[in-house]
């Protein structure tokens, strides 16, 4: 990897964040997530979510941030306070989602994103970091585990919106 740049997303970036997102779903998903739900991701449309979700952020306390690579988004991650009803979101950050371009994916840059929200989550002077992962998603959670994250063993693994799939809560401690 050379000469990775961290910056803000801004909405103009929602069509690249929506590229590296739905090629990460169609990478780490299939087999996860039933075949005709990834093969109906939309990029258009999803991208007009995104823009919007950029503009008016829909939890507080959100950052975005993209990772560029020889001029292209190369990967997105965005972070806000827990959304958990069992947790403190003034003192629990989420990792709301982290997606590498998958023809980029094993070559640092999620490693680098990873670090910036830990150390942003620091900076805010949160006491800890979740995030929610796919039960199937074995190489997300093996990055995660690498990242200092455990599975949160207070949460049973719950049901991942319509998608038919498992999610399970993962957390770590930050030091200030
Ligand atoms: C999961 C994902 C974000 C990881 O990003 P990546 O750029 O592929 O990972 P990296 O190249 O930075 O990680 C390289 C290695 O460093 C490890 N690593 C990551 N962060 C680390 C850290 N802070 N400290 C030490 N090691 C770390 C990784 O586990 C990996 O080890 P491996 O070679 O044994 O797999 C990326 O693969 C992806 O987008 N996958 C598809 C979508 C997805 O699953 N997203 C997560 C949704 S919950």
């Amino acid at each position: 990897m050379s000469d990775p740049r961290i910056r803000e997303a801004i909405p103009d970036d929602a069509a690249e964040i929506t590229r590296c997102h739905i090629g990460g779903w169609r990478t780490a998903y299939v087999g996860i997530i039933p075949q005709e739900h990834l093969d109906a991701l939309d990029l258009e449309e999803r991208t007009a979510a995104r823009r919007q979700a950029l503009l008016e952020p829909p939890w507080p306390d959100t950052a975005n941030w993209v990772i560029e690579h020889e001029g292209r988004v190369a990967g997105w991650a965005c972070s806000g306070a827990s959304r958990d009803d069992d947790l403190d979101p003034a003192a629990v950050r989420e990792l709301y989602a982290i997606y590498i371009d998958p023809d980029l994916i094993g070559h640092g840059f999620g490693r680098a994103l990873m670090q910036h929200a830990l150390g942003d989550a620091v900076a805010r002077g949160a006491a800890s970091m979740t995030m929610w992962v796919l039960t199937g998603n074995a190489r997300g959670q093996r990055f995660y585990r690498k990242a200092g994250f455990e599975p949160d063993p207070r949460v049973a693994e719950i049901p991942h919106g319509d998608t038919g799939a498992m999610k399970l809560r993962m957390c770590r401690r930050l030091e200030s």
